[in-house]
């Protein structure tokens, strides 16, 4: 896979891929990221990327040609399945949208900043609008972070058996269980015993109904999906 990160502030997104998981995802070459600074598509002097709103109001907006020229010039290089526009009015980012993108061979993310990009950018070239949540962010940067860290722990080989992400949150609409480890009786707080007892099917069963505990108490909009 490999995804193509449109950004006007690059120091602000490549540190999470230069550790742990995502880091290891890139040396094995699981997974390509290539930063693109929009700057770099700016044909004035001040390499500006934003203008006034026509229409008058507060905030700048991105402008069209740089994207554009930036977009373009990946195009031409190779075909991708989807390029993302990360906006807080995008479509709600989970689970279900990681584990598709993840099978995606390239993909471009596009990161907004100020008051977002001309609409005709995402009239013309966007194929999908991405919101980690209801919030807003500084910029598209930390979201794109977040989506990309989602989905390349998906792609297979990433991550090793003991860190399986069949077993994750969400992946069957259900939070996972409680997990524990060593020691057994710490202060007098004990482990459930069922999970010393070697009986997997019992584990397993246990592992179930906790998960579902969980789910109900915490997040029952899952179940009812
Ligand atoms: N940019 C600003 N806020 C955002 C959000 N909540 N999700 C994705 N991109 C954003």
């Amino acid at each position: 896979m490999r995804i193509d990160i449109i950004t006007v502030l690059p120091e602000l997104i490549k540190s999470p891929f230069e550790a742990s998981i995502l880091k290891r995802a890139i040396e094995k070459g699981l997974v390509e990221v290539h930063f693109h600074n929009l700057r770099d598509y700016t044909t004035n002097n001040y390499k500006t990327i934003d203008d006034y709103q026509f229409g008058g109001g507060a905030g700048m907006v991105m402008m069209i040609e740089p994207i554009d020229k930036c977009i373009t010039h990946l195009k031409s290089q190779r075909d991708y399945d989807e390029l993302i526009y990360m906006t807080p009015d995008g479509e709600r980012f989970d689970q279900g949208i990681a584990n598709k993108l993840s099978l995606s061979k390239n993909i471009i993310i596009l990161c907004g900043h100020y008051k977002g990009v001309d609409q005709r950018v995402r009239d013309h070239f966007i194929t999908r609008e991405i919101s980690i949540g209801d919030y807003v962010l500084s910029g598209g940067e930390l979201g794109a972070a977040v989506l990309c860290d989602a989905v390349i722990r998906l792609i297979p080989g990433v991550l090793n058996d003991e860190t399986s992400a069949l077993t994750d949150s969400f992946q069957d609409n259900l939070l996972a269980p409680p997990v524990y480890t060593r020691p057994a009786d710490y202060k007098g707080w004990k482990v459930p015993e069922v999970l010393l007892s070697g009986n997997f099917p019992k584990i397993e069963k246990w592992r179930e109904e906790e998960a579902f505990k969980r789910t109900k108490d915490r997040r029952p909009d899952l179940l009812e999906e």
